[in-house]
């Protein structure tokens, strides 16, 4: 293995530390608690564990949780009542309306509800222009683009006139994450499902994000020697020797890349920690814009 092992695990801990110890001190001093309200609207048991799982991150660092459910058939009027109440409750620092929602609803119109101010997933509109914008901040970036790019500041991985490659384009991942590598001064190519010859535009990076949802699609003689590769895929695989018969791999052939990579996250272990660190990073971001 030449690779450097970029060890989200650790990193995210780390970042959760820093967290708690400032919401200890804000509690200590009667601030506002942060405080998540999740919105999970329908039965998809991954995003039903996704929520979960942000919940019990509040928890465990001392931030409060509100967690709130509508049924698969919520009508629209329905979402953006909640949205606005949530906006309205003065205990709640941040929200966050887990994707994706139910097809018939207009997803686009529900988050451009969220108050800026408690926009802690950065989804908003307002948020992704100002990303998008020279000049300007978001008050809040999108967890796993902004996961991705602290691993590679935390890991001494210059940004600033790298060629970088997203593989990607989503909302949640993708553009943002091209967005964020702008910001920083790297030469950005998105690619996705129309792009020629993938693995020629690959080889071009000095920064690889993987993001597009495809099992170990990225081969090792796809990799720049020395490259460092921030694999965001979470793929389960049928593995017989596994209790649950799975086992979850990248969207980057793990074994092949860090034979070639200079620095390579793990899956699971590397992005998946940051996402939620990030969230609780920015919650607590929101209770200190709203209550300094
Ligand atoms: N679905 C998958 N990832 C995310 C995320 O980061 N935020 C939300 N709200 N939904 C998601």
């Amino acid at each position: 293995m030449t690779a450097q092992l970029i060890d989200g695990k650790l990193i995210a801990q780390q970042v959760r530390d820093e967290v708690a110890a400032t919401v200890a001190k804000r509690t200590a001093a009667g601030k506002m608690k942060p405080t998540l309200a999740t919105v999970l609207i329908g039965d998809r048991p991954d995003s039903a564990a996704y929520v979960a799982s942000k919940g019990k991150a509040c928890q465990e660092l001392g931030m409060g949780s509100i967690s709130e459910h509508l049924p698969a058939n919520a009508t629209q009027e329905e979402a953006e009542a909640l949205v606005k109440r949530l906006n309205a409750d003065k205990t709640v620092s941040g929200i966050l309306v887990q994707l994706p929602m139910p097809s018939h609803l207009d997803e686009e119109r529900v988050l451009s509800l969220i108050n800026i101010e408690k926009d802690v997933d950065g989804f908003s509109p307002l948020n992704i222009g100002r990303l998008a914008q020279k000049g300007r901040e978001p008050l809040f970036v999108p967890c796993t683009p902004y996961g991705c790019i602290y691993l590679l500041e935390k890991s001494g991985v210059k940004i600033e006139g790298a060629n970088a490659v997203v593989l990607g384009r989503s909302n949640i991942v993708g553009l943002p994450a091209a967005l964020l590598l702008i910001g920083k001064n790297a030469t950005v190519t998105v690619c996705h499902s129309r792009t020629k010859d993938l693995a020629a535009t690959v080889r071009q990076a000095d920064i690889i994000i993987a993001a597009i949802g495809k099992t170990e699609m990225v081969r090792g003689d796809w990799i720049k020697p020395g490259a460092a590769v921030i694999d965001v895929g979470i793929n389960a695989v049928p593995d017989a020797t596994k209790k649950s018969g799975q086992r979850l791999v990248g969207d980057v052939n793990f074994a092949e890349a860090k034979e070639v990579a200079g620095f390579i996250t793990p899956v699971p272990g590397g992005v998946g920690p940051m996402t939620i660190a990030m969230l609780m990073k920015n919650t607590l971001c929101a209770a200190e814009i709203q209550d300094p």
